[in-house]
């Protein structure tokens, strides 16, 4: 037997870091890029097998904290404690690691969705999402939980920590640039950061996770209303809140702003900041033009995407 499944990146379009304190955020899935995951049936054991990172491991030689073992022992687990199959699970993807593109959750995502169908079930979203944000504490310590949703949804969410999760539709796609600075950032940093700068200036900061939240519910309210080409200037507003916090870095700073001097319509850094990737809205006609901004200023790879309902 073989079963394959496979999950998108995503990215944050504005809101991130505030998201942890209870403020609106959006995140968007990028299907240009994704992780995929097969399981095939062996004589032996459960190895897992990913190809990227050139590795092949034993199931049962995975410590219980590390990220693969975790998801795989957690979905048996909800798979009614099945026993591990005699079967070698192979991960690739085309998401770049460590840069905000859910590129650990993507792959969290197609394992579970892959093992749950290699059982003949099918978990729906919220089941999936949960599982996988078991992993995400691992990795990030205190997750706000955007990055499962988005990913295991496979739409745009708007999304509010421990109270709502909700898919919206884009009537009319639109064009983002996303460029990497190559700088890798671990997002459990920068959080760990606004917390202690939060702690202690809740004045400062509370002021700044308001006006994000305000951000988000205003991008929300325009891209449903299918006007998301007036999105550039609340973008670009998100990411001088986001400098503001201290979660930018002089690389961003120079990706935004080239962006922005290309006549992207609005450009942010997005994810955890300090390193990682910026977005640019465009409009279609300065695609070339923003791309070839952001190579001259120094981005390490430069992707373009379309946000659409899927
Ligand atoms: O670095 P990313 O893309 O995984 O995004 C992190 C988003 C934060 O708001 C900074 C943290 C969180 O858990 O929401």
């Amino acid at each position: 037997m073989i079963v394959t499944a496979e999950a998108p990146g995503k990215i944050i379009l504005c809101g991130e870091h505030a998201v942890v304190y209870g403020r609106p955020a959006i995140a968007v899935p990028v299907s240009q890029v994704s992780a995929q995951v097969t399981i095939e049936e062996n004589t032996t054991e459960l190895l897992i097998h990913a190809r990227d990172l050139n590795r092949l491991d034993r199931y049962s030689d995975l410590d219980p904290s590390h990220p693969l073992g975790a998801i795989i022992r957690l979905t048996l687990s909800a798979l009614g404690d099945a026993a591990p199959p005699n079967a070698t699970l192979t991960i690739d993807s085309t998401i770049p690691i460590a840069s905000g593109l859910g590129s650990g959750t993507a792959v969290s995502t197609a394992i579970v969705r892959a093992l749950a169908k290699y059982f003949g079930r099918n978990f729906d979203a919220p089941t999936v999402s949960s599982l996988v944000y078991e992993v995400e504490k691992i990795h990030h310590g205190t997750p706000s939980g955007i990055d499962n949703t988005v990913i295991a949804f496979g739409q745009p969410v708007f999304f509010i920590r421990n109270q709502s999760i909700e898919t919206f539709s884009v009537p009319l796609p639109f064009r983002l640039i996303i460029a990497d600075t190559g700088i890798h950032s671990p997002t459990k940093i920068a959080v760990g950061d606004v917390r202690k700068a939060w702690e202690a200036d809740h004045v400062k900061y509370e002021a700044l996770f308001d006006r994000c939240g305000e951000i988000a519910r205003a991008a929300r309210s325009l891209i449903e209303s299918g006007l998301p080409d007036q999105l550039g200037p609340l973008l670009t507003d998100n990411h001088r809140l986001l400098r503001e916090m201290g979660v930018s870095s002089p690389e961003l700073d120079t990706l935004v702003g080239a962006a922005l001097n290309a006549e992207a319509l609005g450009a942010k850094l997005s994810g955890g900041g300090r390193g990682g990737n910026m977005i640019a809205l465009i409009a279609n006609e300065s695609e070339a033009q923003v791309r070839g901004a952001l190579l001259n200023a120094g981005a390490k790879r430069v992707l373009a995407t379309v946000i659409s309902s899927q």
